[in-house]
């Protein structure tokens, strides 16, 4: 035999001692183990691949305050259209003029083109808005939505007159009812009739948006995050908390008060990649702290602010210590993580707490958590979070605090932000880790060691990057399940976990995979999104010890690609066991339930593919989803037995109940 034909022999041989072999799982359920956390498995958000304006961020309108650095980006402008800056609003000064010529056909209008198009649906309300004035008399508006690739007689297909009768600044308000669903739609005001009109924060929102809210979330893309069930809510990031320099970076108190007033930032993603370049990405804030705890709340999440420690973008600044706030500056920065947890949970007497009051939530929004810093690394972290730590323990010693051990998954900085932690007693570590599938594949053990006196883990930022090639395909998501047996096993020291980044619109995407991508009108679940939520919605209450041969069943030698963990949820009285068969052909496994009794049938839940580049797609955003099912069980000896045909590549869940 050549040297091929031994090789394709023996792995053959391989495979069919694999496929033949009964793979043994020990599930002990009279020992109920460490609690699952509520927040184990959670979300994190980032203004990223335009998640926020242009996302999740309702308004459909691009620099809607004429405060882009070019002025009209975003529009286009006809007739006689003039800019100034002695505005209402302090802090965004910037309006345009609109003024009737005095020739009948040069007609006077401002377009806005949206974030790549703005998004409409046949039959439902949009809310049109706008501060304005008319010194000169009563001025007329004709509000539009256009198509404007349209080959028919007219490119409006929605048009509404609105009157500005005040000569002082009033916000004047017209529905708009859409004929048509489109994802390219425009804007279009024109003037009518003699008087100039002074126009301001020009907004056109969804009537219909997540949970109702003015000021809210696109309905779907809100809804998605819910029907994950996530335990934990982190925002806003991230590498935009910390800026590429101090001045850009995230500042919480630029987000809350009226949206008109919130200063705008840049984002950095809009020039990270010179690849995937982006011009026209800026951060509104319209998107700010009070609505981040608004959602939470909304979503049954835990709310997990990350604030800057006082330093800019490592990856920018390397080893420029002048790039960073000089340590013996870092009270301002400090005052804002203080003044943060009174905003969120402080009496409505309290100076922060009253903000949040007005803002239209007198209760508390019972912040239990703030991490400080998000992906730093070394002594210029250490010696900086050190202050903010005593600060937030002197006068709120329930809350807990989150470190970050940088941007490595393991190596000597990852080290030695470990033990700076430890010797900080920061309550939880925030680890970042986007790695390859033979990452993934060989660290089903990571957590097993780690030690259980230290500060918890949360792993805050994580993703399979598949192929090389970084985008969403199954074959990922199915590591990424196998993966997350390990943090299920360890449940009482991984408290909180989170897939990075969430959102992606399809045109405006900077970083891939990404849990859930959008178009203007329509949005689709990964596959990734389902292994986060079949581990999330079936998180259980306590661990339950799984092993196979007396170990741990994480994909080790002899263990035939095989990851598993088992939880039971005390309140549905239900044994949960979540098994995955990473190789190439079926594996027979005999799942022994000890100490069940009886030999009732077991619901399932699959998620399988055969094609393993396949994922969701806007046009099939259910080609591959969980399945249900159900297995028969039988009496053994020690206690219930499942005996079941894993399918090769297969993430399955059972449902035993107790
Ligand atoms: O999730 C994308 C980026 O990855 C985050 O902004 C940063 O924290 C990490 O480097």
């Amino acid at each position: 035999m050549k040297l091929r034909q031994v090789t394709f022999a023996l792995a053959l041989a391989a495979t069919m001692t694999a496929t033949a072999q009964t793979n043994v799982l020990d599930v002990n359920t009279s020992k109920i183990g460490a609690p699952v956390q509520s927040t184990m498995y959670g979300l994190f958000f980032e203004d990223i691949n335009y998640g926020a304006d242009g996302g999740l961020y309702g308004e459909l309108v691009k620099n809607r305050s004429f405060e882009f650095p070019q002025t009209f980006m975003g529009w286009q402008t006809a007739g006689d259209v003039t800019v100034k800056n002695d505005g209402p609003f302090k802090r965004n000064p910037h309006y345009v003029t609109l003024t009737p010529t005095a020739h009948k056909e040069r007609h006077t209008a401002i377009v806005n083109e949206g974030y790549f198009g703005i998004g409409v649906r046949k039959g439902e309300d949009y809310r049109f808005t706008v501060w304005a004035r008319a010194p000169k008399g009563t001025a007329s508006l004709k509000v539009q939505l256009i198509d404007p690739a349209s080959m028919g007689e007219n490119q409006e297909f929605v048009s509404r007159k609105l009157d500005v009768t005040k000569a002082e600044w009033t916000k004047y308000e017209v529905k708009l009812t859409s004929t048509k669903t489109m994802n390219k739609a425009q804007l279009r005001i024109f003037i009518e009739g003699k008087n100039p009109a002074d126009l301001e924060h020009v907004s056109l929102f969804p009537v219909n948006t997540f949970k109702n809210r003015d000021n809210g979330m696109r309905r779907d893309l809100g809804q998605a995050l819910a029907d994950m069930h996530p335990g934990v809510f982190r925002f806003p990031g991230g590498c935009i908390v910390e800026g590429v320099d101090l001045d850009t970076r995230y500042r919480w108190k630029n987000t809350i008060g009226p949206v008109e007033d919130r200063p705008l930032n840049e984002n950095r993603w809009e020039y990270t990649f010179a690849h995937r370049f982006f011009p026209d990405y800026f951060q509104s804030n319209g998107l700010g702290f009070y609505e981040y705890f608004q959602l939470s709340e909304d979503i049954g999440a835990e709310p997990l602010p990350v604030l800057n420690v006082g330093m800019a973008c490592q990856y920018q600044n390397w080893d420029n210590e002048a790039a960073h706030v000089p340590t013996t500056d870092l009270q301002p920065y400090i005052q804002d993580c203080l003044d943060l947890i009174e905003f969120a949970n402080g009496s409505v007497d309290s100076k922060w707490g009253k903000v949040r009051a007005e803002m239209g939530h007198p209760a508390s929004f019972n912040l239990k958590f703030i991490a400080v810093g998000n992906e730093q690394w070394g002594e210029f972290y250490f010696k900086r979070l050190e202050p903010f730590v005593k600060a937030i323990r002197a006068k709120y010693p329930n809350i807990k605090i989150v470190g970050t051990s940088g941007p490595d998954s393991e190596g000597k900085n990852f080290d030695l932000g470990w033990e700076a932690m430890r010797k900080q007693k920061a309550d939880l570590v925030d680890e970042h880790f986007y790695r390859p599938e033979a990452w993934f594949l060989s660290h089903g053990l990571r957590y097993d060691s780690y030690d259980r006196k230290g500060p918890k883990v949360f792993a805050g930022e994580y993703a399979c990057h598949g192929k090389g090639k970084k985008w969403n395909h199954f074959e990922a998501s199915l590591y990424e399940a196998a993966f997350m047996t390990g943090l299920e096993r360890n449940a009482d020291v991984v408290h909180m976990a989170t897939y990075a980044p969430l959102f992606a619109h399809v045109e405006g995407w900077q970083w891939r995979p990404d849990l859930i991508w959008f178009d203007n009108t329509r949005s689709f679940k990964s596959v990734s999104y389902y292994v986060q939520q079949m581990y999330a919605m079936n998180k259980g209450t306590n661990v339950l010890k799984l092993t196979m041969n007396g170990k741990p069943v994480a994909g080790q030698d002899g263990q035939n690609g095989l990851f598993a963990s088992s939880v039971v949820d005390k309140n549905t009285n239900t044994v949960i066991v979540k098994v995955v068969n990473t190789g190439a052909s079926p594996r027979q496994v005999s799942l022994n339930l000890n100490g069940l009794k009886g030999a009732q049938n077991a619901r399932t839940l699959t998620l399988a593919s055969n094609n393993m580049d396949a994922d969701n797609s806007l046009d099939k955003p259910e080609n591959i989803v969980p399945h249900e099912g159900t297995v028969v069980c039988q009496a053994g000896k020690k206690g219930t037995v499942i005996n079941d045909n894993l399918p090769a590549k297969t993430f399955r869940v059972y449902f035993v109940k107790k």
